[in-house]
């Protein structure tokens, strides 16, 4: 009897492979010169490096807890947020290998959901479309998903193509408050009347609140500012994650 080979896993990649590189260089670094003063190698007062290696590392090793696990986790209880019907039309800005994409391709019955993306390596590990394409296969909802090739400031779409707009860890790429504007505006055009946006980031999220409501949508926080705060100092300011839950006024 030949045993059937067990199916292929999605591989969503790794978020930001070079910050998650140079947090533990640089972690490793500052425990060494914190180990180093603590056995009066050098001088006492790099003692504090220990502190800054610790943060760093312990970011470095959140950040790739959150790409391989953590996400995964996040989008199905994110997700399940949504009333689906079935026959939504979904977008995902910036959808890089598909995470959300597909997240929610799997709860379409008749529905179609398309991913847009600029496909930058600095981003994601193996960021291409044909990895999100193959993601779609692996998990079996191919024929639901399209991906195209665009910028979320200025996407291909007409007013209101789509009832459900999600976005992960994918609009702070943009690193001016204005361009990041221009994407928030973007995704409330695309967004039916009545439609629903869920936006996921590492930080900005109060801004991005803002400009939502500054578009004449409501919004709903959904993550506790405790955690952001948490997270932030643990990870010195530079990590801020938090979840909105926009919905387009009718
Ligand atoms: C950290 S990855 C996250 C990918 C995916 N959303 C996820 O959660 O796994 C950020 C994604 O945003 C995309 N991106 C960055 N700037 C963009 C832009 N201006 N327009 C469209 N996509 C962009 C990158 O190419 C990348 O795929």
């Amino acid at each position: 009897m030949t045993a059937t080979p067990p199916a292929a896993r999605p591989d969503y990649g790794l978020d930001a492979p070079g910050v998650v590189r140079n947090l533990f260089v640089a972690g490793a670094v500052a425990l060494a010169a914190g180990a180093a003063a603590s056995f009066g190698l050098i001088p006492a007062a790099f003692t504090g490096a220990w502190f800054a290696g610790a943060a760093l590392t312990a970011t470095g090793a959140w950040m790739v807890y959150s790409s391989k696990v953590g996400k995964v986790r996040d989008r199905e209880r994110l997700l399940d947020r949504v009333r689906w019907a079935g026959g939504e039309r979904v977008l995902d800005v910036g959808c890089g290998r598909g995470l959300m994409l597909i997240g929610a391709a799997k709860r379409l019955t008749a529905g179609k959901a398309t991913g847009i993306d600029i496909w930058q390596a600095e981003d994601l590990s193996g960021n291409k479309p044909e990895a999100t394409r193959e993601n779609a296969r692996r998990e079996g909802v191919a024929d639901r998903v399209e991906v195209t090739t665009g910028d979320m400031r200025q996407m291909p779409f007409p007013d209101g193509a789509f009832e459900v707009v999600v976005t992960s860890w994918a609009v702070h790429n943009l690193y001016a408050a204005a361009e990041r504007e221009k994407a928030v505006r973007e995704i409330t055009r695309v967004l039916k009347p009545g439609g629903v946006a869920l936006v996921k980031d590492i930080r900005h999220i109060g801004e991005y609140a803002r400009a939502f409501e500054a578009g004449g949508c409501e919004v709903t926080r959904l993550t506790s500012p405790v955690t952001a705060v948490l997270a932030a100092v643990v990870t010195l300011g530079s990590l801020r994650p938090g979840v909105l839950m926009v919905r387009k006024g009718a």
